[in-house]
């Protein structure tokens, strides 16, 4: 039987990056799939290529009301399902003291407080047994210049899957949090990084692996962690990102 056969799927963000990724492993592995995105047209785009079994739903998941048509949706159309993937996400860096209200509140409302919305809106509808995985960064353990906002936003939310996974073990819903390193999509490009700032070679030399990550390469681990594969699993967390947090400073 294939890993995730009988499954239903929420992913947010799944347009794009690591989302569209794990839309294209979670179908693959035998789930069904139902994707979120802001954007009309880049949605619909993905579920051209990802297969049109691939259901999707319009969501802006910074804005609370729309978590909440979300969850309307997925209750009258599935009842109940059994995974919920919470990548949304977006990343804009800037020093602190350049950093505004309005860039601080939209991290913060998508990254942090979306997410924390979007799991309480679509608790009641997740099976007891089910699962939420969320997409968290390596930023929420390291100190890097110019992410503070990010950053923090990241630390938040894997602070509230340490909480949830002891929240919603009653109901044995498993909770857990994957920290990526860098890996290649378009989110720098979105945040306005100009393409000549993004120095991936730069990059690659200061992994122990010596190149980014692909998105597949996530996907695959959430998969797993989706799947009753990982049954003993809760409450943890997952690095990939090619040994970036364990890069020694000699040698
Ligand atoms: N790439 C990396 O190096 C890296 C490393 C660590 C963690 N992450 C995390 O991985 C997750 C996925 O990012 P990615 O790298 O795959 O970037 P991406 O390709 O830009 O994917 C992000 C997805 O989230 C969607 N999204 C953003 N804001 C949204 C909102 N308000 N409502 C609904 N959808 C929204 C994006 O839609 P649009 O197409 O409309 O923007 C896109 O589908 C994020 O949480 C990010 O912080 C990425």
């Amino acid at each position: 039987m294939a890993l995730l056969q009988n499954k239903t799927a929420v992913i947010t963000g799944g347009n794009s990056g690591i989302g569209y990724a794990t839309a294209a492993d979670f179908l693959a592995k035998g789930a069904k799939v139902l994707i979120t995105g802001r954007k009309p047209d880049a949605v619909q785009q993905a579920v051209a290529t990802l297969g049109q079994e691939t259901d999707s739903f319009i969501a802006d998941q910074g804005k609370i009301e729309d978590s909440k048509k979300l969850a309307e949706y997925v209750r009258d159309r599935y009842g109940k399902i059994d995974i919920l993937f919470v990548n949304a996400g977006v990343g804009t860096f800037a020093n602190v003291t350049d950093v505004t209200e309005e860039a601080f509140d939209n991290i913060m409302d998508i990254n942090l407080k979306g997410a924390f919305f979007t799991v309480q809106h679509l608790l009641p509808l997740i099976n007891d047994g089910g699962t939420i995985i969320l997409l968290s960064s390596v930023n929420a353990h390291s100190g890097m210049p110019g992410a503070s906002v990010y950053s923090a936003s990241k630390a938040g939310l894997n602070s509230l899957g340490r909480t949830l996974s002891r929240e919603l073990s009653a109901r044995r819903i498993r909770v857990n949090i994957v920290n990526p390193g860098p890996v290649d999509t378009p989110i720098l490009e979105k945040a306005g990084v100009p393409k000549e700032a993004i120095n991936p070679e730069h990059i690659a030399s200061r992994l122990p692996l010596g190149r980014i990550g692909q998105p597949l390469e996530i996907a695959r681990l959430v998969s797993f962690l989706a799947s009753d594969e990982a049954s003993f699993i809760t409450g943890a967390e997952y690095n990939v990102d090619g040994g970036l947090s364990v890069h020694p400073l000699i040698g």
